[in-house]
């Protein structure tokens, strides 16, 4: 019997209707939109507002839109992971609330917290699963509502943000399409700059904690900006070094969505040109672990079957890798 590869076999998406835009945020903080177009590249984010929603209504919609396009029945579904650092609630994990809400009957699932590498870490978390012969439909959801967790006061931050979700099906294919060579890596020495101080174990949320602001993102961002240039580079050079291929082999480059200069320098480093990189960071911001399936279904018309696709991603921890993915439809 051929060896089973995880083919991606589906995409789906969720914004949330409202819009930041840069002049909203100019009401906001000290800020204007001409520097955030010129340092970030974003012009805009969807923001979740609507009371009593959060991450998991996101997911569940990427979630519901997957399904529908990919004419699959929730009951089918094996296994959801969802990659977020803004879970419902600390316990239980949102993927297992996704799954309720969808009704995916026989589902188990779990969260994986990798910051903007989640969804790169669940994609591959999930395509063992298949690859094992274990299940024949996972799905891998990448959801954040980023808004919960901004301070915006903080105007080197909270320009950068948005919510949305994203979603793709994995099944099982003997033709050798989906997730082949990864390089996933992590360095906890990265955790001073970016993380969130309180609401942990460390530091229980208190009185102190909220009066000192403590429950945002706190980044700093041109020691995160280096790293991840480096770490989407490198990563990208090892996993095309193992699967014995250059960058004209390649497709398009899927990058984590974090800042346009970050994902320009990406490209000039593996001298790749701009038109095959995934961008659409100026309508959403970073969605954090949403920014790759997002991509992915954006493009999902550009791809064609036995496209090579590297997926790379940077983020909190630090948390860092890049895939290969060999692409397994035409345009629907
Ligand atoms: N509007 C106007 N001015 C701003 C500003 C804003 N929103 N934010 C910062 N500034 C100012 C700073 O105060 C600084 O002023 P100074 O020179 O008078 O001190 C100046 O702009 C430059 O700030 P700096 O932090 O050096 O800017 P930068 O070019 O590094 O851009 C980030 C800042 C955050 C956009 C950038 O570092 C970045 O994107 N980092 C990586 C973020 C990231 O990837 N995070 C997620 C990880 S996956």
């Amino acid at each position: 019997m051929a060896r089973l590869t995880a083919a991606i076999t589906g995409v789906g998406g969720y914004l949330p209707p409202d819009i930041l835009t840069n002049a909203d945020l100019e009401k906001m903080v000290d800020t204007n939109d001409e520097w955030i177009t010129s340092r970030t590249g974003i012009q805009e984010r969807h923001i979740l507002k609507e009371e009593g929603k959060a991450t998991s209504d996101l997911g569940v919609e990427a979630v519901k839109d997957l399904l529908k396009k990919s004419n699959t029945s929730k009951d089918d579904i094996d296994l959801i992971i969802c990659a977020t650092v803004t879970a419902d609630r600390v316990f239980p994990d949102t993927a297992n609330n996704i799954s309720y809400k969808v009704g995916c009957s026989k589902a188990f699932g779990f969260d994986v917290n990798a910051a903007c590498s989640g969804f790169l870490y669940s994609l591959n978390i999930g395509a063992k699963f298949i690859e094992s012969g274990t299940y024949q439909k996972v799905i891998v959801v990448g959801a954040d509502m980023m808004t919960s967790i901004v301070d915006y006061q903080d105007r080197t931050t909270c320009i950068l943000f948005g919510d949305g979700a994203g979603a793709v099906l994995l099944e099982p294919s003997e033709e050798g399409f989906g997730i082949k060579n990864a390089v996933l890596k992590a360095d906890g020495s990265g955790l001073p700059f970016l993380h969130m101080k309180a609401g942990g174990s460390l530091r229980p949320p208190s009185i102190e904690t909220i009066q000192n602001r403590e429950h945002y993102a706190y980044q700093e961002g041109k020691h995160v900006f280096k790293r991840a240039v480096n770490g989407m580079v490198e990563s990208t050079k090892e996993v095309l070094k193992q699967a014995n291929l250059s960058t004209e082999d390649i497709s398009w480059v899927v990058p984590h969505q974090a800042n346009k200069r970050i994902i320009d320098s990406v490209a000039h480093m593996l001298d790749f040109p701009m038109e095959r990189v995934m961008v659409n960071i100026h309508k959403y911001g970073n969605t954090t672990a949403a920014t790759i399936p997002l991509c992915l279904n954006d493009y999902e018309n550009q791809l064609k079957k036995g496209d090579k696709l590297i997926i790379t991603a940077f983020g909190g921890g630090f948390t860092w890798g890049s895939t290969l993915v060999e692409w397994a439809y035409d345009p629907l």
